[in-house]
């Protein structure tokens, strides 16, 4: 007996120190038949840990982002790392934020399927190119590896899901919204579905003095990929391709409910649709006034790029902080006593339907909140 306890004793101290959520790779089934490979064909996987009790019919859904590659020569440079080859992606991860299995730390979603889909294909899963690239034999293949990773959580048990979240940052919020409509399709038709774009509403600038945005780059983004087949057809139909990847015209072609967690000083719209500088100001605090001005302009631009929706099908969380990715568990209050976790809760459950927007005029430094900018590059 109390060697049993002593082992007990003894296992409880050296479990201690791994309280982190530690999830173990798994490899997508069958996926170099199913041509689910990363930009150096070796083979896509995800991180999955499985709900318990309540939550065991409940998935939350997470896509990595990391920009897009834009060329051939920059493609060819992922596959030497984990955003373009499973090869070297870690073996496990931590599982964080509303990852989490610690009730505590994550009340919302601890005890759901929660599963992290690390990012390997420079495309917000939307590459589909059969033929590896001639010169450089890289493989554009994202739409499939989030086609044959969907079937494999399907065949885990999504497909009896009764509440699901697809959500994602930056580049993985962008393939949120490509893929929503898809993720819904897959899914029960009694099933609450809906998707958590952050930090992607990047705004497309149509005569922005200033702006270095050219549509001929988007353009040959499209065709370096193959992603156009993976964007709403409407869409596609009635516009340039590209101009589908931007939020402002692809979100008209979605129906399934969308809530927007995003900076209006977010670090990489400003960074596209001004300059590098102006990030790098803004982050130390030391922009002259003009770019201040530059800024604000962008920040009504982004604004008046917003859905015209209601806030059933488009909630929002609209701040800003000083930032790209946001926390979802950050205590930050915009507007009434409500955090971004608690405006969401009520959205995605339906008990209460808001867009919260920021009204006030300045960047704000939100590190009190855990609401970090990312470190420039
Ligand atoms: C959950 O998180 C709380 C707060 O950080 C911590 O005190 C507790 O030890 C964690 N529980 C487990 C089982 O890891
Ligand atoms: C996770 O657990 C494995 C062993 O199961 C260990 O090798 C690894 O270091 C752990 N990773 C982290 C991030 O704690
Ligand atoms: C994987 O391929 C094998 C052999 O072709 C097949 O038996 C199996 O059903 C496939 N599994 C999935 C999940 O597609
Ligand atoms: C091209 O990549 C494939 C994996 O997708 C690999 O099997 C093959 O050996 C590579 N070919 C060359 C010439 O590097
Ligand atoms: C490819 O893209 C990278 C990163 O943007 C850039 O530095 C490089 O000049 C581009 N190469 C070509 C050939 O366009």
């Amino acid at each position: 007996m109390a060697t049993i306890a002593a082992v007990i004793l003894l296992l409880g101290f050296i479990l201690t120190p791994l309280q982190a959520n530690n999830v173990s790779i798994s490899w997508v089934q069958n996926a170099t038949d199913k041509g689910a490979v990363c930009l150096d064909g070796s083979p896509s996987a995800y991180y999955f840990d499985k709900g318990q009790g309540e939550g065991a019919n409940n998935w939350l859904i997470y896509l990595e982002g990391g920009g897009w590659c834009v060329n051939q020569t920059d493609c060819l440079v992922r596959t030497t790392y984990s955003r373009g080859s499973s090869k070297h992606m870690q073996q496990s991860i931590d599982f964080i934020d509303f990852l989490s299995n610690n009730f505590t730390k994550n009340p919302e979603f601890y005890n759901w399927n929660r599963v992290y889909v690390p990012y390997c294909d420079g495309s917000s899963f939307t590459g589909d190119i059969e033929a590896p690239d001639t010169v450089t034999n890289v493989t554009y293949r994202g739409a499939r590896i989030f086609k044959a990773t969907m079937d494999d959580l399907l065949s885990m048990g999504m497909n009896c899901a009764e509440n699901a979240l697809l959500t994602g940052s930056s580049a993985g919020g962008l393939a949120t919204m490509i893929h929503c409509d898809r993720f819904r399709e897959l899914l029960p038709l009694f099933a609450r579905v809906k998707c958590l774009p952050i930090a992607a509403y990047f705004v497309h600038e149509e005569n922005l003095l200033g702006s270095k945005q050219f549509e001929p780059a988007f353009d040959a983004l499209i065709d370096l990929h193959g992603s156009a087949g993976v964007l709403p057809p409407l869409c596609t139909s009635i516009m340039r391709p590209s101009l589908c990847l931007f939020p402002q015209y692809l979100l008209l072609f979605v129906k399934t409910p969308v809530f927007i967690a995003m900076s209006a000083f977010d670090q990489i719209q400003i960074r596209m649709n001004l300059f590098r500088e102006d990030e790098v100001c803004l982050v130390s605090h030391n922009c002259t006034d003009d770019r201040k001005v530059a800024m604000q302009e962008l920040r009504w631009d982004v604004l008046a790029a917003l859905p015209k929706a209601l806030p059933l099908f488009r909630g929002m969380w609209i701040t800003n902080c000083i930032a790209h990715h946001l926390i979802y568990f950050s205590t930050l209050k915009i507007i009434g006593n409500k955090t971004y976790a608690e405006v969401f809760h009520d959205w995605y459950f339906d008990y209460n339907y808001l867009q919260v927007i920021d009204t006030t005029l300045e960047p704000r430094d939100c590190s009190e909140y855990g609401i970090y900018p990312q470190a420039l590059n």
